[in-house]
């Protein structure tokens, strides 16, 4: 078996880390042979060190590891400390025995909103630090994997494929004019995508991009429903956790949401994600794929679903009410998480065509996420949407 060696970026995070547990388990199990690089910066006065090993420890980690010591799983890893900005000479010089890198970076900051803010951090540590990474990890990478967002292809009406990028005749890549990005994410995101294939064209290296929807809990490996963080649609439930902590959500009343009545949304198990990630990548056959669900979740069921927890009513309308007419709980939807959300849920009707997606994960029995939406709602909802 030929050695596999892989920097993965973004372990404390929620999809990150689901890549490393199924990575771990490939080399534990001997599936795989090879070792893990891990770049993890310190935080809130944790070395990377310690970080890492909660990550291992956590109660919450995939019942297929608890057979393996932890020490024997970090093993099989190489931690870099650092932000992936400060990568330098020296953490290169670190990885001298290892050669044909596949780097899977997975780091990113997920902010959905329309701000300035928004704007400097996707544009630092999302699009800057992918170029950083990218050039940094040229003399010894084989294969760029980055992992992008579904979303990225902004607002879109119709069957959506894996092919964002398109091609000319002398194969070089060729951005849709026409992509309407909803927020700066989404924006460097597609654009990234795009100077990644031009750069590995250019260095005659090998790529693929990878891009997961709104991405939730667990739901192939048991413990269930597990997620480190709540974010995208659990933000909503966050928010009427508040509403409700601050009394001003009354039993039974309604509350008037700006969407598609007739829209949907795809969301994706992290497990699942993480399978077709670690499934995929050494496919040079594949060069972009949506993991992403078959089948898209109403709405309409999401949003009555999450109101009926917090014991009240939604009604699904084109347009937000007018400020004059609005409830308390309107008023602060609208000036909270109602602009972010409001993009996701205005969708135009589409479906993605997930033929490719579904051919890799023959194996793999997808979850029905509507029909377990409320399990997985109630596992947030009663772990108060916290960090896990
Ligand atoms: N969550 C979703 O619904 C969703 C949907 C579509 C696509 N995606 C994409 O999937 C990937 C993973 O998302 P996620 O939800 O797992 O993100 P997440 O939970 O927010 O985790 C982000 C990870 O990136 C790390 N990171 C960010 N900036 C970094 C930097 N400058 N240096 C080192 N590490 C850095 C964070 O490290 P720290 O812990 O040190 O901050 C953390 O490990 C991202 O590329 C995201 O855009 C996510």
């Amino acid at each position: 078996m030929a050695n596999l060696n892989v920097l993965l970026t973004g372990v404390t995070g929620i999809l990150g880390r689901h890549i490393l547990y199924e990575l771990l388990h490939s080399y534990a199990s001997g599936q795989k042979k090879g070792i893990l690089i891990v770049v993890i910066r310190a935080k809130s006065s944790q070395t990377g060190l310690e970080r890492l090993k909660a990550v291992i420890t956590h109660r919450y980690r995939p019942a297929y590891l608890t057979e393996y010591a932890s020490n024997d799983l970090l093993k099989y890893i190489i931690l870099i400390e650092a932000g992936i900005e400060e990568l330098n000479a020296t953490h290169l010089t670190s990885l001298k025995n290892f050669d044909k890198l596949y780097v899977i970076h997975t780091a990113a900051e997920t902010d959905l909103s329309n701000t300035t803010t928004a704007h400097e951090k996707t544009f630092t540590h999302n699009y800057l630090a992918t170029k950083h990474l990218l050039t940094w990890s040229m003399p010894k990478l084989h294969k760029f994997i980055f992992i992008s967002s579904a979303f990225s292809i902004g607002h879109y009406k119709g069957v959506i494929t894996d092919q964002y990028i398109q091609f000319d005749a002398n194969g070089d890549p060729v951005l849709c004019e026409a992509i309407e990005n909803r927020n700066p994410y989404e924006k460097f995101k597609i654009k990234m995508e795009y100077e990644l294939i031009q750069y590995c064209r250019q260095h005659n290296k090998t790529w693929q991009i990878i891009r997961p929807s709104a991405i939730c809990g667990r739901m192939l490996d048991e413990p269930l429903y597990y997620t480190p963080t709540f974010n995208v649609f659990y933000l909503f439930g966050k928010f009427l956790l508040a509403c409700s902590l601050s009394n001003i959500l009354r039993t039974g009343e309604k509350v008037r949401i700006e969407s598609n009545p007739a829209g949907s949304m795809n969301i994706v198990p992290v497990d699942y994600v993480a399978k077709s990630i670690v499934k995929t990548f050494e496919n040079d056959t594949i060069d972009q794929l949506n993991a992403v669900s078959s089948r898209q979740v109403p709405v309409i069921y999401l949003f009555q679903c999450m109101c009926s927890f917090a014991g009240i009513k939604c009604d699904l309308t084109e347009y937000a009410p007018p400020p004059e007419s609005m409830s308390v709980v309107e008023k602060q939807y609208y000036e909270t998480v109602g602009p972010v959300l409001s993009h996701y849920i205005s969708t135009p009707i589409h479906q993605f065509d997930t033929t490719r997606l579904r051919e890799i994960m023959l194996d793999i029995v997808e979850a029905d996420i509507e029909k377990e939406f409320k399990n997985l709602y109630e596992f947030a909802y009663e772990n108060k949407f916290g960090s896990l």
